[in-house]
């Protein structure tokens, strides 16, 4: 949530601190800022309710000299999205500003202290007591006031600091929000994300929690709170600065959709040798995988869905319980593990805030942690025993696609990994299911090939206010992906459901003309599915059903058919979704919906 950056170098800082934000306004987009050091060494304060779009307009025709800079893209928690609540915040001399991504806690207490101590707020967020603490505590020294300042904040923060004070420097601290520190050749930066300083530099500094990053002319030097220096390696970022751009597509989601047999041919290729599955860098044994009890899969939103696919296809082929729990819910619900069990962390971003505070207290109670992360050396990723990397690239679009389709490809290597350690299928059936995995790109592709059919069905049913997704087994929980593609991205109302619950109250809501999206894949219960199509055809419900290829039988009860190209039962969900969204896709496309950056999301959550 929210996008922050930082500039600090010999060039005019606007330029940078715009584009910069342009790149992470996935991870918010309801108004935006930006305060720069100027010449005059003064802070001048632009900002405005609105995408960035609108700040750029209302800043076009100024000319803000100032080498130094900080910028702010917001996803409003504390106080509604207007231009005094956008950030950035200034002391009430003006002569300090910061952006912060994050929730300060503790802030009301704090405010109502200020406040008492004389202090004047103007807005409404947490953010502003940040200001105001670092003017109260300031004496001279801007990093003893930081230290300060993290020993007061509770909750989680990323902060770009400037200040009048300090002409020629550039304050940043984290805790529990994302931050980098790009190096640059003659000038460094701030960011929330890698693709905001992509275009600039390969090399950035990964911090940890409560360092401070002071930035001096050309000098970065990054404390801890005792004010000793911290030693940092360079991290090199080798993606394609290509890859984080649109590349001639209209949409980021469109671009990601398509970028899936490559996507997922990266997560898998690599991890097999002559036929059998490898996991770069896992360290756990035969006797670990023995030894597991339980296995828990924790994520949020998409992450979580593919953890209960994951549920369905590791139990089956390596039989092991798998628990699959919404990061939210585990982290409070006090859950009994321990150090037989393994959790597995699926996280696009590796940031998620409830995913990253579900790790900790699985790792508290003595749980072994392996995660499924796509932004490399993210917090998940540092704090995990074991990371599995899925090697997407980056995923730019809020709705996601190839991230998901990626982290359910790194489920099935685990799931057939642990299945040939327990010895549970011969191996020959083994060797058969891992051909057939290595097929699942060029049959993806087949089906990108083939969009034309679902975006013309698109076209015809854009307008619908309700839809349901009914699925039995791995179809089901495909379903709940869907659902949420289309959703999300559309507004249209819909839900899943798994096919037998349907008589338990949802079909009171069929009637007349209501879209129902049937997935019927799964062999052993192929005709229970198609009972339960006819039910909801029989009270008007159109239908539109997708089924393996060659199974003709579904045409009868459908007034539409999708066919995948044919597979293994349980591989099924690889191909089913990518219907599923070129589907919402093209629905909110209709509709005409900001298919990158729907209403009231944000990509990266990072608070709770
Ligand atoms: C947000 C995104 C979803 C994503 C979820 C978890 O809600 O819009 O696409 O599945 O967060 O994000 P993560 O980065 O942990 O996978």
């Amino acid at each position: 949530m929210c996008g922050i950056v930082g500039y600090i170098g010999k060039k005019p800082s606007v330029p940078f601190l715009l584009n910069g934000l342009s790149k992470l306004e996935y991870r918010g987009y309801d108004s935006a800022g930006i305060a720069v050091l100027t010449d005059e060494n003064r802070i001048c304060v632009r900002k405005a309710k609105g995408r960035l779009s609108v700040l750029s307009d209302k800043i076009s025709g100024e000319n803000i000299s100032g080498s130094i800079g900080i910028g702010h893209t917001r996803w409003a928690t504390h106080g509604e999205p207007s231009d005094i609540n956008s950030h950035p915040h200034t002391s009430n001399r003006g002569d300090i500003a910061v952006v912060h991504n994050g929730i300060i806690e503790n802030y009301a207490i704090l405010k109502e202290k200020l406040i008492s101590r004389g202090y004047k707020f103007v807005s409404e967020t947490d953010t502003e007591v940040v200001s105001h603490l670092l003017d109260y505590y300031y004496k001279g020294d801007m990093i003893d006031a930081i230290i300060k300042l993290t020993e007061k904040l509770e909750g989680s923060y990323a902060l770009g600091i400037v200040s009048a004070a300090h002409p020629g420097e550039l304050f940043a601290v984290r805790k529990d929000s994302p931050l980098i520190v790009g190096i640059g050749e003659n000038e460094n930066y701030i960011a929330s994300d890698i693709p905001a300083v992509l275009e600039y530099t390969r090399d950035v500094y990964l911090l940890e929690d409560k360092e401070i990053v002071w930035f001096k002319d050309n000098q970065v030097t990054v404390l801890d709170t005792d004010k000793t220096e911290v030693k940092k390696e360079v991290f090199h970022i080798d993606w394609d600065v290509s890859a984080a751009e649109k590349g001639g597509y209209e949409h980021f989601m469109f671009k990601e959709i398509m970028e899936q047999p490559s996507a997922i041919t990266n997560t898998v290729m690599p991890r097999i040798e002559n036929g059998n599955v490898v996991l770069d860098n896992i360290t756990l044994t035969k006797e670990d995988i023995e030894r597991f009890n339980k296995i828990y899969i924790i994520g949020c939103g998409s992450a979580y869905h593919v953890g209960v696919t994951a549920k369905y296809f590791i139990e089956h082929l390596a039989r092991i319980p798998v628990d699959v729990e919404l990061a939210s819910e585990f982290r409070y619900r006090n859950p009994i593990i321990n150090k037989n069990d393994l959790v597995i962390i699926i996280s696009q971003s590796g940031e998620t805030a409830d995913t990253l505070a579900a790790l900790r207290e699985a790792k508290k109670q003595g749980a072994r942690i392996l995660s499924i992360v796509n932004v490399v050396g993210s917090s998940i990723a540092r704090e995990s025993d074991d990371v599995l990397y899925t090697w997407a690239g980056p995923e730019i679009a809020v709705a996601t696609t190839k991230a998901y389709s990626t982290q359910m490809q790194a489920l099935y290597l685990i799931g057939l990994y642990f299945t040939k350690m327990k010895g549970t299928i011969k191996d020959e059936e083994l060797t058969e299911i891992i051909n057939e995995l290595c097929s699942l790109p060029s049959k993806v592709q087949q089906i990108l090939d083939n969009m034309q059919p679902l975006s013309s069905y698109a076209a015809k049913h854009f307008n619908a206010k309700d839809v349901f997704f009914l699925g039995r087994g791995l179809d089901y929980c495909t379903c709940l992906e869907g659902s949420l593609k289309l959703k999300e991205i559309s507004y249209i109302h819909s839900e899943a459901y798994a096919a037998g619950e349907l008589k338990h109250g949802t079909i009171s809501l069929v009637e007349d003309g209501t879209l129902v999206v049937s997935l019927a894949t799964q062999g052993a219960i192929f005709d229970k599915m198609v009972s339960n199509i006819k039910e909801v055809k029989t009270r008007g419900a159109i239908v539109f059903s997708i089924a393996q290829e060659g199974n003709t039988a579904i045409e009868s009860e459908s007034d539409f058919v999708y066919y995948i190209p044919k597979t293994l039962d349980i591989f099924a969900p690889a191909l089913t979704v990518v219907p599923l969204q070129i589907f919402a896709y093209y629905m909110a496309v209709n509709k005409g919906c900001d298919v990158d950056k729907p209403r009231n999301l944000a990509k990266s959550v990072t608070v709770e």
